[in-house]
């Protein structure tokens, strides 16, 4: 054949061949849901636990200051953020490991940690993300239903460790149900599981939280190695749109998440802005009493319109429905341009915003009470 038959030959072939195909874990992957978004004066955003604040004026300088840089790669050690959380956090810089929103430093601990088939140990419901990083990395996520109060059944979860166990997920207060874990049932768990399963206390909301109501997560991770905190700047510090998010672990695994990430993955004005974040510690204060204040106002007033609540330690508050209560909530929610995130047999999970919001919120939801 010539090289010109040759070529002809194998383009027909071409034609025949099949499209290339993506892993079969990929394919079969839940797609993330994320939550609805709008434009419009009139609408309130409530589907995705944002801050309704504006960003920290520090957090905003850093920002623009930072944006004259952005021709140059940012620093991929992260080393002065490392530094100031270390700080932060009564920690040392080794002990610290960023990424891109906690959402996917979480990813760095799950390939970094799991082997194809290994588990992952989590509750059901939680943070949407977590089976599908589980599965990404080929590793079985194992659910564990939540209990009665809408809390975490640590019996049941202590009960599935298995020899295939890798990773256990805690998630502090729990997304969506507001549910914290007591420091008390988390130190008792961590006695119950193995030393070599890596327990991320998942604390994303923990800002929110009342002191006292869930663990001292420092202090168990002190006394059991095997924790690893995991933390964000997305909600309370405002900072969702930049991504970035942190885990305090041991220091080889925290090494071993540095090296599983992505390079450059956090940018330098996420890096700026996080650090600007933490100086801002009395303004960052105040904006979370002003959302503890009005998750209590509301909490009160659904109550008193017959709603059952459990309390919530996040920036949101859920109602559990049946799939026709939660239809008719949607739709009711959709009607008055209010948005929120449903979850098909479980339930409605609300943000709590400004007191504008709120109010929306609340008139909707007395029109529906039972
Ligand atoms: C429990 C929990 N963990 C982690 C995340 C990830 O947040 P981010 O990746 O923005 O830090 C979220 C976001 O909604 C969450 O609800």
């Amino acid at each position: 054949m010539t090289p010109d038959q040759l070529l002809t030959a194998s383009a027909s072939a071409l034609q025949d061949t099949a499209l290339p195909t993506l892993r079969g874990a990929v394919a079969g992957l839940p797609t993330y849901v994320p939550g609805r978004r709008g434009a419009g004066t009139d609408i309130a955003a409530l589907a995705s636990n944002e801050s309704h604040y504006e960003p920290l004026p520090a957090a905003a300088a850093a920002v623009a200051e930072a944006a004259g840089t952005m021709n140059r790669y940012p620093d991929s050690a992260a080393v002065e953020l490392r530094e100031r959380l270390a700080g932060h956090l009564g920690v040392t810089a080794g002990e610290v490991a960023v990424g891109p929103g906690s959402v996917g430093v979480l990813q760095q601990i799950i390939t970094g940690l799991c082997d194809a088939g290994d588990d992952v140990i989590f509750a059901w419901r939680s943070f949407e993300a977590y089976p599908i990083l589980v599965e990404l990395a080929g590793a079985r996520p194992v659910r564990i239903p939540l209990d009665d109060a809408e809390g975490h059944d640590l019996h049941g979860m202590a009960a599935a460790v298995t020899d295939r166990t890798k990773v256990i997920l805690l998630c502090s207060p729990n997304n969506p149900t507001g549910v914290p874990i007591s420091h008390e049932r988390i130190e008792a768990f961590l006695q119950s599981v193995r030393s070599d399963i890596l327990v991320v206390i998942d604390e994303a909301y923990v800002e929110y939280a009342e002191a006292g109501s869930g663990p001292d997560s420092l202090a168990l991770y002190r006394r059991y190695p095997n924790v690893c905190i995991l933390r964000t700047f997305s909600k309370a510090y405002g900072l969702a749109g930049l991504r970035v998010g942190y885990a305090v672990a041991a220091p080889d695994i925290a090494e071993g998440l540095r090296r599983t990430a992505l390079p450059f993955s956090v940018s330098a004005l996420a890096q700026k802005a996080a650090i600007a974040s933490l100086d801002a510690g009395q303004e960052m204060e105040t904006r979370v009493a002003a959302v503890r204040q009005e998750r209590t106002r509301m909490a009160a007033q659904l109550e008193a319109q017959g709603w059952k609540l459990q309390p919530s330690q996040g920036n949101f508050l859920w109602i559990r429905a049946d799939d026709s209560l939660r239809a008719r909530l949607v739709d009711a929610f959709d009607a008055a341009a209010i948005l929120v995130r449903a979850y098909q047999g479980d339930g409605v999970r609300i943000t709590v915003a400004d007191p504008a919001s709120n109010d929306r919120v609340l008139g909707l939801l007395e029109a529906h009470s039972a």
